[in-house]
């Protein structure tokens, strides 16, 4: 298994939709995020590392059918139950999310998204280019590949700089620990403490994440033949849009 898959299973799927539903509906700004980027305007949809499924379920209100894709067996379990009321246009694989786009039928997705940072979870750049090139081929003509995720490539913070507040409410809080460990690598250790009958308790685990520039991702979509049509930074996050001719 790897150390991703590991520390989703272990620590941080089981408390994923909790951390990411603190400060608002992760499917309402899921939304907000497919229509500011032009992405709500076609019908065939694969998300890749798709998680309890903000982006699929946003989807799937808009009428859309939605391939989801994500190797957390829970969090796809999860997002099976909230979209009972619109099963038939859902269809889950639990994979790896490379192995799936390697494997597609090509042109027979009308958008590809990755998004909610899983790109800094692959286990290395070359495989980031590789996701680029096999999604592309996935694209039917007029299509969208669109990435979502943290550029951490300038991050430089130092001493207690490094840890970040994820999420708190009256009974758990979550926080990270950013280290650099070389230009391409960071190494992300989450801090969860509960409080329980027995009073609180705190469980670690780390991983590391990839530190993409969006240059890297420019130049693997041109190499493919895409073209940029959105680029946005909001609340930290880097979305690139591309679209296939
Ligand atoms: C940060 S979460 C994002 C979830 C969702 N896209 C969102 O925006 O809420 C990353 C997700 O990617 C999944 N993931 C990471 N690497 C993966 C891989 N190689 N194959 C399949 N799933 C992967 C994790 O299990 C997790 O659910």
């Amino acid at each position: 298994m790897s150390d991703v898959k590991r520390h989703y299973a272990e620590l941080l799927g089981p408390i994923y939709t909790w951390y990411t539903s603190v400060d608002g509906d992760p499917v309402a700004r899921a939304a907000g995020w497919l229509e500011r980027h032009g992405l709500l305007t076609h019908a065939h949809y694969l998300d890749l590392g798709a998680g309890s499924g903000a982006h699929a379920l946003a989807l799937l209100r808009a009428g859309k059918r939605v391939t989801a894709v994500d190797f957390d067996t829970a969090l796809l379990e999860e997002l099976r139950s909230a979209a009972a009321p619109y099963g038939e246009r859902l269809t889950l694989h639990a994979g790896d999310l490379l192995a799936y786009v390697r494997a597609a039928t090509p042109a027979s997705f009308d958008v590809i998204l990755c998004a909610g940072d899983t790109l800094t979870h692959l286990p290395a750049l070359a495989d980031v280019d590789e996701l680029v090139r096999e999604s592309a081929s996935c694209l039917a003509p007029g299509g969208r590949l669109a990435f979502a995720y943290r550029d951490s490539t300038r991050f430089a913070a130092e001493g207690v700089e490094r840890f970040i507040e994820v999420a708190r409410d009256a009974t758990r809080s979550m926080h990270c620990l950013l280290e650099p460990l070389d230009a391409e690598h960071l190494r992300v250790t989450d801090i969860v403490t509960e409080i329980g009958p027995e009073g609180p308790r705190t469980r670690l685990g780390d991983y590391v994440k990839l530190r993409i520039a969006p240059e890297r991702l420019l130049t693997a979509a041109s190499d493919v033949g895409l073209e940029l049509a959105a680029r946005t930074d909001e609340r930290g996050m880097t979305t690139l849009c591309f679209r296939k001719a």
